[in-house]
């Protein structure tokens, strides 16, 4: 494939459709790449949080670094904006003693018409192990991934609308952290679902830890087919949807990926789906608050509700480099058997 006809492949996703195939496991089934939740069995997913359970005692200590990656390097590079993702990936990194570059796309020679695959080959000539990449097209990582030399793994940062892998499994660990078991939880999740990667990545890893009982709420035009298909329960009123919620997520209006009017004003969405301390007291009295950040306050969270007890919003944070530790180390440690048994067949 050309670079041009490729670039024009991952600007039209098909994001109802999976991405996801082999290219992400290597031959005895384990992660190389991380590049989405959808399709990986259950044992993969306990494997990253026992795996990130171990890291968040590093990251306690006063010394807080382990040698997994020395003298590996980890290129992060983001085509969309990030705050959380990028800095706790970099101190992920920096934790587990790898070199990291942060390439800054606005000012890298991409602004110059330089492709996608012309900006890796680069990054590969200058022996790189390990891209973490954001972009605003669905696809681009597992795109990315399928065309880097067989000792570099690529873990995806947010493609588009399709998956938030990493932000999914960082969600787990704060829930499995605070409440345990998953099977017997009820989780709503309320907001613009029909943008968010971040609720598809979630759905799929809270199906696959067995949680059976998914509520998707927001408004008709917010909310895509696609929930049906897996397995989610669909409502309009947030209210009758929090009754007996143990978990409550809230996502932001994502009005960059909004190519028509989908919303009346933000006070009506506020009105009907702000996760407001009154609509709080309708989920279980222990019932925790998540968002994935950025939060709009008084959009679609109440200030008292994002900064109140229930709230693990900065817990997640926290646990977010645990479980990128996590991700980075078992992914490279899997490249390594793989090349290590590669070698040993042909010699
Ligand atoms: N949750 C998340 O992806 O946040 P950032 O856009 O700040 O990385």
């Amino acid at each position: 494939m050309t670079d041009m006809k490729a670039q024009q492949a991952i600007a039209k996703p098909d994001i109802m459709r999976s991405t996801q195939d082999d290219i992400q496991l290597t031959e005895a089934g384990e992660l190389k790449h991380f590049l989405t939740i959808e399709g990986l069995k259950k044992e993969r997913l306990i494997e990253i949080l026992d795996t990130a359970e171990s890291f968040a005692g590093v990251n306690d200590k006063a010394a807080k670094k382990v040698p997994l990656l020395r003298g590996k390097t980890v290129a992060n590079l983001f085509f969309e904006n990030s705050t959380r993702t990028r800095t706790t990936f970099e101190l992920a990194a920096k934790r587990l003693s790898a070199d990291v570059l942060n390439i800054n796309v606005n000012v890298s020679a991409v602004t110059k018409g330089e492709t996608l695959l012309d900006t890796l080959r680069n990054l590969q000539a200058m022996q790189c192990d390990m891209f973490v990449v954001r972009h605003s097209s669905s696809g681009a990582a597992h795109f990315i991934a399928s065309h880097v030399e067989p000792h570099i793994s690529v873990i995806n940062a947010g493609d588009g609308q399709h998956s938030h892998p990493t932000q999914a499994m960082l969600d787990m660990f704060a829930i499995r952290r605070n409440k345990g078991d998953f099977s017997q939880l009820k989780v709503v999740i309320v907001g613009d679902i029909l943008h968010s990667r971040v609720a598809r990545s979630q759905i799929h890893a809270l199906n696959i830890l067995g949680t059976g009982n998914i509520t998707a709420v927001g408004p008709k035009t917010l909310l895509p087919q696609q929930m049906r298909e897996l397995g989610v329960h669909v409502r309009h009123d947030l209210d009758g949807a929090l009754v007996g919620a143990d978990v409550v997520i809230g996502l932001r209006l994502q009005k960059e990926r909004m190519r028509s009017a989908l919303l009346s004003t933000e006070d009506e969405y506020y009105r009907s789906f702000g996760l407001t301390e009154r609509r709080m007291r309708l989920a279980k009295p222990d019932a925790i608050v998540m968002h994935p950040g950025p939060t709009n306050r008084g959009v679609e969270i109440e200030a008292s509700v994002a900064d109140g007890p229930q709230s693990i919003i900065l817990e997640q944070v926290t646990g977010g480099i645990a479980v990128r530790m996590a991700i980075m180390s078992i992914a490279m440690g899997n490249i390594e058997k793989s090349l290590a048994a590669n070698s040993a067949v042909q010699s």
